[in-house]
Order: structure tokens, then C-alpha cells, then sequence
């Protein structure tokens, strides 16, 4: 086996880890989420990255191997995030924004990951993987989008709407200030 499809199948077993994690993971984020456009984008990227799996099925099928996940310490970090942002902020379109930008990471995560396994797979001569993998990224791509569109037309807005209930808020940021001009100037 060449180096370069070694290196294909370390990223391949990654990002199988982190699709099926995926869809763990968007279940209990829309679940989370007040947004009913933002719920319905979530359940259909949840959808869409079913069939991203079985895509990847059948680029393991390519490069002969066993189709198999490998943990992926990133993307276990970004969904976990998620679920930081689920504890720490109310249900409202404060989280709703919280959450499209953990899921924007996340897409980013994917484009990164599928934009060099396409390449490769060029590279490689595998044309039919490239081809298969070249839909996923699309598809990536166009839910980034998607959820950059929601952010900015409906979710920013309104979570600038909200007030803090938080009432340790103003006196933290007000205690900060004075501790900040104590500290000596830099030069
Ligand atoms: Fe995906
Ligand atoms: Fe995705």
C-alpha cells in the first residue's frame, strides 16, 4: 500500500468518527434550539450527513479497506463546546446564536478535511472517491452558508435583543476595569 493512501485512510477512519458523531451530536442540538428554521436546517444537515456516511462506506469500499471509525479528538472538542454553550446559556436566540456558530465550526472542521481528501483522492487516481467526496464538501459547504444566513437574518438579531438577567454581569465588568489600570504599561 502507498504512503499517500495510508494517509487517505487515517483521515478517512477521522472523519467517519466525526459524521457519525455528527449525527449524535445534532439530534440533541436541535432538540436544544428555540428557532423553528434553525431546527429544520439541523435535522436536515442531520439527514444529509446519513447519506455522507454512506458515501464514505463506499470510498472505504474503493481504497478496499473496511469501513471503520478512529476517535477524532477534534471533533470531539467542537461538540463539546456545543454542549458547554447548551449549559451555559438559556434557551432563547442567545443559545440559538451560540449554536450555529459551534455548528459552524464544525462545518469547517468537515470543508478542511473533505477539501484534502478530495484532492488526494485526485492525486490518487481515484476518481469516483474524489467524485463522491467532492458532494459531501458541496454539501458542507452549502449548510456553512446556510447557517451564516440564518445567524445574520434572524438569530443575531434578535439575541441583540435580549437583556442579561445576569445581575453579576455589570459589576463584574465594572470590578475589571480599575484591576485592568493597575496593571503596569507595557512598552
Ligand atoms: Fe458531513
Ligand atoms: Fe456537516
Amino acid at each position: 500500500m502507498k504512503a499517500m493512501n495510508e494517509l487517505m485512510l487515517h483521515f478517512m477512519q477521522d472523519i467517519y468518527y466525526a459524521e457519525k458523531l455528527g449525527v449524535r451530536s445534532m439530534a440533541k442540538m436541535a432538540k436544544a434550539v428555540e428557532s423553528r428554521e434553525l431546527k429544520e436546517a439541523i435535522l436536515a444537515h442531520r439527514e444529509q450527513s446519513q447519506h455522507h456516511i454512506e458515501r464514505l462506506d463506499q470510498v472505504f469500499e474503493a481504497l478496499g479497506k473496511r469501513a471503520k471509525g478512529k476517535t477524532c479528538a477534534a471533533m470531539n472538542g467542537l461538540v463539546e463546546e456545543g454542549e458547554e454553550a447548551v449549559d451555559e446559556f438559556e434557551d432563547g436566540p442567545v443559545l440559538d446564536a451560540a449554536l450555529i456558530a459551534c455548528g459552524q465550526a464544525i462545518e469547517h472542521y468537515e470543508i478542511a478535511r473533505y477539501g484534502a481528501m478530495v484532492a488526494w483522492a485526485k492525486q490518487l487516481g481515484l476518481t469516483e472517491a474524489a467524485g463522491l467526496l467532492q458532494q459531501t464538501l458541496d454539501e458542507e459547504k452549502a449548510n456553512d452558508a446556510l447557517l451564516n444566513d440564518i445567524a445574520k437574518r434572524a438569530t443575531n438579531p434578535a439575541a441583540a435583543e435580549e437583556e442579561s438577567d445576569d445581575e453579576d454581569e455589570d459589576d463584574e465588568m465594572k470590578s475589571d476595569a480599575p484591576k485592568a489600570k493597575k496593571k503596569p504599561a507595557k512598552k
